[in-house]
């Protein structure tokens, strides 16, 4: 298990200063929040074997970029216990089997394919079977915490920018329940208000796997943070009304160029607040950075018709008809007014301004 953390024994709720904790790990098992069971019911469900955290990612049990991020470094770690491998290169064929099933599970968000990188780097690095089990252990772990600080870090810099008073819509959900704790746009939400200052969220159901009003509105409100629910549909309207100041999101990956890639709806939301001229802002960790791609080389995600189809268990829509279920989209760098980092805020033009961030 990551620390500081505190396991509240009454009501059976893991948290990290104060917010809810997502992914960790605990003698030997993954424990994750189920988050298809949010809100109805806080659960933690305990994994031994990485084939089980490929299906909780696939199922959205776990879910968010950098959790699922996190997730999947922990994943191979349990491929190298798993393993009966006498030999570094047994281990590491073992382990390569794994990499490509958890690579596999969800294509968009580029924290996946970092975190199993650099793990996978880090095993490389061991001069025997146990020596790798411990590295790939201990760096995962780092991995996590560093989630958590980089999490505060950026929180801090987004909250500069808010006034005492703004009403913040958000979409999707880019909070603690995305991240290990503490969360990137809803990090900034909570930094603003530790500064003392007074915010409000407006968040969108985010249709159809509704992220704001499962996941978004139960966290906030688990924080004591005030939110309202509005549907996807309401967002021209409440920006119309002047019902907000200012849009913050989280992104599964950004490119070179700027363009986001996030949640299905984000780019309507951003075209929408260009129109009212509301700032939107993105907030993303260095890891959400892909600075290699282009647009054309990243996989949207398609999920199940059903999601779509049905409400619940029940269908709503005549029998045959077809579904188009992408799950992100992009949003040009134009719309965007900054990219909320933990080590700092970039400024448009962000293809020239990368090169001033730290290491790239
Ligand atoms: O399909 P999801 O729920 O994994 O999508 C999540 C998002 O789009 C989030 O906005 C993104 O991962 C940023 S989380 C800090």
């Amino acid at each position: 298990m990551i620390g500081p953390y505190q396991l509240l024994g009454h009501n059976k709720k893991y948290v990290m200063d104060n917010s809810l904790l997502t992914v960790s790990w605990e003698d030997g098992k993954v424990v994750m929040i189920d988050q298809t069971k949010l809100p109805k019911k806080l659960e933690y469900v305990k994994y031994t074997k990485y084939q089980d955290i490929a299906k909780a990612i696939k199922r959205l049990i776990i879910r968010g970029a950098p959790a699922i991020g996190v997730a999947a470094a922990f994943g191979l770690c349990l491929a190298s216990f798993q393993s009966k491998a006498g030999s570094t290169a047994e281990l590491l064929s073992d382990m390569e089997i794994a990499y490509t099933l958890l690579r596999g599970t969800r294509p968009t968000a580029v924290n996946l394919v970092w975190a199993l990188d650099l793990v996978m780097k880090k095993a490389r690095e061991g001069n025997s079977v146990n020596q790798i089990r411990k590295g790939i252990l201990d760096y995962s772990l780092k991995i996590a915490q560093d989630d958590v600080s980089t999490n505060k870090k950026l929180g801090k810099y987004g909250a500069e920018l808010i006034n005492d008073g703004e009403v913040v819509l958000t979409h999707c959900n880019a909070g603690s329940l995305a991240t290990v704790a503490y969360g990137t746009a809803l990090g900034v939400i909570r930094a603003a208000r530790k500064s003392g200052k007074e915010v409000r969220v407006i968040a969108t159901e985010t249709r159809p796997v509704m992220q704001g009003s499962r996941l978004t509105a139960f966290e906030l409100k688990h924080d004591g943070i005030d939110v309202c629910l509005i549907p996807d549909t309401a967002v021209g309207y409440v920006m119309s009304q002047k019902m907000i100041s200012r849009v913050i999101v989280g992104a599964d990956r950004v490119l070179r160029t700027g363009h986001v890639f996030n949640k299905i709806g984000t780019y309507q939301v951003a075209v929408m607040a260009n129109r009212h001229m509301i700032p939107f802002y993105v907030a993303a960790p260095m890891s959400t950075f892909d600075l290699e791609s282009d647009i054309g080389d990243i996989v949207i995600e398609q999920r199940d018709a059903r999601e779509i189809l049905q409400v619940g268990n029940r269908v709503i829509t005549p029998k045959g008809v077809d579904v188009l279920n992408p799950a992100f989209d992009i949003t040009p760098p134009e719309l965007i007014a900054g990219i909320i980092t933990e080590e700092g805020i970039l400024q448009p033009p962000f293809k020239k301004n990368f090169k001033y961030i730290k290491g790239r």
